[in-house]
């Protein structure tokens, strides 16, 4: 049984990067015991305003968003931080060398429901002539990130890390606040007949995305050959747990309700490290034209269209949208 801390110390040369991990699985502990909690926390519910984005924000995007800005702040290595509840970048220490974004709580319509949640973290170099609250020092392309990963509060707390050396999950164990190692140099299947995609706005995607759905839903006697089944929880987090433990394609592609964004989903919180982590298991993250970790943000908050999941699969759906 490995604990977290000696694993890390093990794996990643960087004491500064061991140091800003340990401090995001931490804090986690405190937002899995939070959602354990529930109700009896007073955790459930609309926190009554609006994100950036424009999102209603839940009672626990705030508390979670603060129990990482704050923790982070904290650590003399972290030079700033960047997250989906913030609106602007938060600088932390002038002396610190890297930058954190993240995802406070991935799935928030499922809080108060008692289903699956997540962190989602992503860990970059800060350079050394920005300050921490200068957006400029965050717009690298996800291939640059560091590290990567996310927390899934489930029926079991877990934690799935790289450091850009394969793919680790951490179970917490509660009866000793410890995350333990429970799989290593986890590999995707590069086939696979599992999708996810919210099929309610079906007629809103372009038309190659609508093409490829149509095909796979038509099962073994369609183009595709063989027959799909299909999960959506509604939970990010949830939905690449599942393709890192049994194979599948995740996809949130750009649709027309809000012709003027690019995808639903956030490029720097949400889709660079899913990426980071997939490809590290040997799967694939594409905006269906184009390599996730190639795009170059614009801003933080930028979204972007997201196919994530086994490799060849993946490389279906660009076919279609290369015809
Ligand atoms: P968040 O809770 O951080 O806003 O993210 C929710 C995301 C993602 O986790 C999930 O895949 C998707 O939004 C669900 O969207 P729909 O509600 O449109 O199904
Ligand atoms: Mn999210
Ligand atoms: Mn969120």
């Amino acid at each position: 049984m490995q604990r977290l801390r000696n694993f890390l110390q093990q794996h990643c040369s960087d004491a500064g990067l061991v140091e800003v991990i340990e401090q995001v699985a931490t804090i986690s502990k405190d937002i899995a015991h939070l959602i354990q909690l529930g109700d009896l926390a007073g955790i459930l519910g609309s926190a009554g305003q609006e994100n950036v984005q424009g999102e209603n924000q839940k009672k626990l995007d705030v508390i979670a968003n603060d129990l990482l800005k704050d923790g982070l702040a904290a650590l003399p290595a972290v030079k700033g931080v960047a997250s989906e509840e913030e609106t602007l970048p938060v600088g932390c220490n002038p002396e610190g060398r890297f930058l954190v974004l993240f995802d406070p709580l991935d799935g928030s319509s499922n809080i108060d429901i008692n289903v699956t949640v997540g962190t989602i973290f992503s860990i970059l170099a800060a350079p050394a002539e920005l300050d921490g609250g200068d957006e400029r020092a965050y717009l690298q392309p996800g291939k640059q990130q560091l590290a990567a990963g996310y927390v899934l509060y489930g029926p079991s707390t877990l934690l799935v890390l790289t450091t850009g050396n394969g793919v680790f999950s951490f179970t917490l164990d509660s009866r000793v606040g410890e995350y333990v190692l429970q799989r290593e140099n986890i590999r995707v299947d590069t086939k696979t007949a599992e999708f996810a995609i919210n099929m309610s706005n079906q007629r809103f995607w372009k038309p190659a995305m609508q093409s490829y759905v149509a095909d796979l839903l038509q099962g073994e006697e369609g183009p595709l050959g063989k027959r799909y089944n299909m999960r959506w929880v509604a939970s990010m987090v949830a939905e690449i747990h599942r393709i890192l433990t049994r194979g599948g394609i995740f996809m949130y592609p750009w649709d027309s309700r809000e012709p003027k964004k690019p995808g639903k989903l956030r490029l720097m919180y949400e889709a660079n490290p899913m990426t980071l982590l997939m490809e590290q298991a040997g799967g694939r993250g594409s905006t269906a034209t184009e390599a996730i970790l190639n795009v170059q943000p614009q801003g933080i908050h930028d979204r972007v269209s997201v196919v994530i999941g086994s490799a060849e699969e993946v490389a279906t759906v660009e076919r279609y949208h290369a015809l």
